[in-house]
């Protein structure tokens, strides 16, 4: 049986930008023709849930057809049951995705075990976090003194290992790109403090610095119709187009290079 790639997104520091790195993926992935499976593992928001639920009745409203992933919803239930529960949920979820090309996982801002399980499944691991000292402090602590990097945080450590249960499963290891999120082009002096201290810790713990996303509106305004950037097209235009979509879908193929995914944009240029 093929192996799909599972990709997981992941950063226990809420608010970071999981969900909309999540749905830009898989949109940008299902756009080549690849078949997705999607395992929304925050049980309580559910935003990629919610998105492709969205998805499915805004195309069916408007007579269009974009592609849908296969989608393995988890009952919000679990999120009060016991972890022997939740993860068995999980697993049967997983098997039941592991027929797609490809497995993209939503986690949740926190840590759980079907998140920290997830971790450990995973080819890649896919971590924004907002560029600020606040979203860092989940992945390494900083002098407070001299803002040098002194070691590791809580994330990482998750990562770690998860690289640890990984490889002893399967001998295989785990690929991890940590992105910059909503960047501000006002904020040079912080950004040039936090680049410092990415690529430092990208050097201690062994993770790829991926290109950011910007700030844009484009990247949340389609979220109530289930669609994204790379959904655009003649007949998919539910908001008027600019310059600043041309600017995000070129940035969402840099990203998509920078993950080792196609992203199908050739196929879907905005007219
Ligand atoms: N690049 C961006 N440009 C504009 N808005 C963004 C961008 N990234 C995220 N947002 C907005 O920031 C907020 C948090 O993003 P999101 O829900 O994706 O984070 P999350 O990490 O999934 O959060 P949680 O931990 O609660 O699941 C949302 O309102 C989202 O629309
Ligand atoms: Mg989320």
């Amino acid at each position: 049986m093929p192996q799909p790639k599972v990709i997981v997104i992941g950063n226990e520091k809420g608010g970071a930008g999981k969900s909309t790195i999540a749905i830009h993926v898989a949109t940008a992935l299902l756009h080549t023709g690849a078949s997705v499976s999607i395992l929304d593992l925050d049980l309580r928001q559910q935003s990629m849930g919610h998105f492709f639920a969205s998805r499915r009745a805004w195309l069916a409203a408007n007579g269009v057809e974009a592609p849908m992933p296969v989608e393995h919803p988890l009952p919000v239930a679990l999120s009060v049951a016991s972890d022997e529960e939740a993860l068995a949920a999980f697993h049967a979820a997983f098997a039941a995705a592991s027929a797609s090309d490809y497995v993209l996982i939503d986690t949740p801002g926190g840590d759980t075990a079907i998140s920290r399980e997830a971790h450990g499944l995973a080819d890649l691991i896919v971590t924004p976090m907002n560029d600020s000292f606040v979203d860092f402090d989940m992945l390494g602590v900083v002098d407070p003194v001299t803002l040098e990097l002194k070691r590791p945080s809580l994330y990482s450590e998750t990562v770690w290992n998860s690289r640890k249960i990984r490889a002893a499963a399967s001998g295989q290891s785990i690929d991890w790109v940590v992105l910059r999120n909503r960047l501000a082009p006002t904020e040079a002096r912080n950004r040039k403090r936090l680049d410092e201290r990415v690529q430092a810790l990208s050097r201690r713990v062994g993770f790829r610095v991926g290109p950011g996303l910007r700030d844009r509106v484009i990247y949340r305004e389609l979220f109530p119709f289930g669609l994204t950037i790379a959904d655009l097209s003649a007949t998919i235009r539910p908001v008027a187009m600019s310059l600043q979509h041309v600017a995000a879908r070129t940035e969402l193929r840099s990203l998509m290079g920078a993950l080792g995914l196609s992203s199908g944009d050739e196929r879907n240029a905005v007219p």
